[in-house]
């Protein structure tokens, strides 16, 4: 028989921050900088999307071809190991990930995961920061805090090269700005939980700050919702 909890026992709810922006706004960075500063669990929610479009490629499929697309969702679970490789960083898992976002049976089947990990966060963090594109419209609209992290799509271009260049793989300017172009369009014009911020996020135009900059605005922020602060 279930013995009731008293009050001692219960759970405190875990403090849930929703980071959404599109692609290379820095809102990975700065996630996973809020998450070590709170203590928090981190989940890069765009992993999920990766490791279902790189799956459905590597089984020869096409990413958007809504029932592969489907199968492949409902077969990842959390301790998947393709959760782990470096192949989900390409551009080409990027794309496969774009595509499979926009099938509503893979959102569904994404869902659970990434609540569960909000409400009962690893490790017994007492809080969780998710990332991702609907993180404070869809998957945790009760978030305590939601920020939108965006920069124009020049910018956040110029920083993908960076970041390719960074790590030895060739690129060409123009492309690298095109491709952008189009994982914008298809995140935020997809019927399905498109990429747009909460109406109650806090937006946060990176353009013309630095990490450090961002950082602050956001555990400002993150303070004016929840009175907490940073332990470091
Ligand atoms: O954040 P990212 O670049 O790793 O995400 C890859 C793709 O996954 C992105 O183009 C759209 C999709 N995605 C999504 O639709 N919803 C999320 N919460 C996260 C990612």
């Amino acid at each position: 028989m279930t013995q009731p909890l008293s009050n001692q026992e219960t759970p405190a709810k875990a403090v849930v921050v929703a980071i959404d922006g599109p692609a290379a706004s820095g809102k990975g960075t700065l996630s996973q900088r809020i998450a070590d500063a709170f203590g928090f669990a981190h989940l890069d929610t765009g992993v999920l999307y990766r490791a279902v479009g790189v799956s459905v490629l590597r089984a020869g499929g096409d990413p958007a071809d809504n029932a592969a697309a489907a199968r492949a969702a409902y077969e990842l679970h959390p301790e998947h190991p393709i959760l782990q490789e470096v192949a989900l960083r390409t551009d080409e898992a990027a794309q496969a990930a774009s595509k499979v976002a926009a099938v509503p049976e893979v959102r569904a089947a994404l869902l659970d995961f990434q609540r569960r990990f909000a409400s009962h966060p690893p490790g017994g963090a007492p809080g969780a920061v998710l990332d991702g594109r609907d993180i404070g419209t869809v998957v945790c609209p009760d978030a305590q805090a939601k920020l939108f992290v965006t920069a124009s799509v020049e910018v956040r271009a110029e920083r993908r090269l960076r970041e390719l260049q960074r790590r030895g793989i060739p690129a060409i300017p123009s492309d690298v700005l095109e491709d952008m172009k189009a994982r914008d369009a298809r995140d935020s014009q997809r019927a399905v939980a498109p990429l747009r911020p909460a109406v109650d996020a806090f937006v946060l135009d990176t353009s013309a700050l630095d990490a450090d900059q961002v950082f602050s605005m956001a555990v400002a922020h993150i303070g004016s919702k929840t009175g907490l602060k940073p332990a470091a």
